[in-house]
């Protein structure tokens, strides 16, 4: 059994610790907040029991105690580095929430630990585990888009007053920006399932929704690395709190064959072989219908979970969690590390320098 310790005990916490609770080989030993009675009263209302954890308001109990093998780090976003950088010196495996680091000297640091600690990491970008997001990759990967020509990923979330974490979230000292405390999960799973590094970056960002220390909408245009002798492929992130729509998690990859286009596939010059298609498919909690567009014209669409909703309760931690345990006891990377995290934040921070500069192409 892997001992847990987390610090933060707010709104995502509590899906942590039921996804480590679901584990077989891990329980919680101690939680770490500013206030006992807080704590524990947000946890019963999540719905989890953590009656058997210690509680402390020392930091350090968590970094010093033998008992615990795997820190989860859940506090607000200024906080990550330095307890990320703790944790590994003290040799404890991490799941680390995003983002991972706030600049490029936070980013190195962490960097830095893990490397010398050796020790395992998990960053939560926990949409990796979402199976739409799992096929698109797969599609792409698989061939079936062809070669990419254009892909787009969009993050648009209102967040305001009501949320747990309003009072940080909204400053330059913790928040910090929208792409770095939300529109990252774009920037990752563009990278993730185009499997492009991004080159370069240039913003616009604007600020609407009252409240915020900084811009509340960015647009971000990017090329990506096409490979050796290839044109650079465009893209673009969209990551805002400002629009009135529901939470939208926009995923569209284009390439010279087919597109994906949230959950439809879409073709202009050759169809796309839905029974080949189906055939191929690996993963069984995927459905493909044909059906047609609005417009009439012939398409696919594609029936699974959804990356439809900003509730924690709805996000995919459990796939998260259940690598990182694996990888412990495998002495192996987990695929979502904080070195590949670092790549998301390096775009972020270069789109936001962008956006502060008006718009001037920033390199990766
Ligand atoms: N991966 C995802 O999908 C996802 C989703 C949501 C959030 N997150 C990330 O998770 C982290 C926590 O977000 P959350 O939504 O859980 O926020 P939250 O509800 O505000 O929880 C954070 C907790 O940290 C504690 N805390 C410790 N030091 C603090 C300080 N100086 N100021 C304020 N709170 C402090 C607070 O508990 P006490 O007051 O009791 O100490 C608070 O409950 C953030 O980094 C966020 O980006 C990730």
């Amino acid at each position: 059994m892997l001992g847990v310790g987390l610090v933060g005990v707010g709104w995502v916490a509590a899906q942590h610790l039921q996804a480590f609770h679901q584990n077989p080989h891990t329980r919680l030993v101690a939680l770490c907040g500013r206030n006992e009675a807080r704590a524990r009263r947000r946890l019963a209302e999540a719905g989890v029991d953590a009656s058997g954890a210690r509680f402390t308001t020392r930091y350090s109990d968590l970094i010093n105690a033998p008992d615990i093998d795997i820190i989860s780090i859940a506090t607000p976003n200024h906080l990550h580095a330095a307890q990320a950088v703790a944790a590994a010196r003290a040799g404890k495996h991490l799941l680390l929430e995003k983002p991972t680091g706030l600049d490029h000297a936070e980013l190195k640091r962490i960097r830095a630990a893990v490397t010398r600690a050796g020790v395992r990491t998990i960053v939560s970008f926990e949409l990796h585990y979402n199976p739409y997001l799992r096929f698109a990759k797969w599609l792409r990967e698989d061939g079936w888009l062809g070669r990419l020509v254009f892909a787009r990923f969009q993050y648009l979330s209102r967040v305001t007053d009501s949320y747990s974490g309003w009072s940080w979230v909204r400053t330059n000292k913790s928040g910090r920006s929208h792409l770095l405390a939300a529109g990252c999960h774009a920037v990752d799973a563009l990278r993730w399932c185009t499997g492009l590094e991004v080159m370069e970056a240039s913003a616009f960002s604007t600020k609407v929704t009252p409240g915020y220390q900084w811009p509340t909408s960015i647009v971000v245009n990017l090329t990506l690395d096409g490979g050796r002798k290839r044109s650079p492929v465009l893209a673009q992130v969209t990551s805002s709190t400002d629009l009135q729509l529901p939470y939208t998690f926009g995923v569209e990859m284009m390439g010279d064959r087919a597109s994906i286009r949230d959950d439809l596939i879409l073709w202009n010059d050759t169809p796309v072989d839905v029974v080949a298609l189906r055939r191929a498919c690996p993963f069984d909690d995927v459905t493909l219908h044909e059906v047609k567009t609005v417009t009439g014209a012939s398409a696919i669409r594609i029936e699974t979970e959804m990356p439809g909703s900003g509730d924690v309760r709805h996000h995919p931690f459990q796939g998260e969690i259940n690598e990182l345990v694996s990888c412990i006891f495998e002495e192996r990377e987990t695929h979502l590390n904080v070195f590949d995290a670092e790549r998301t934040m390096r775009v972020c921070i270069a789109a936001d320098r962008s956006a502060a500069m008006g718009g001037r192409p920033i390199r990766v």
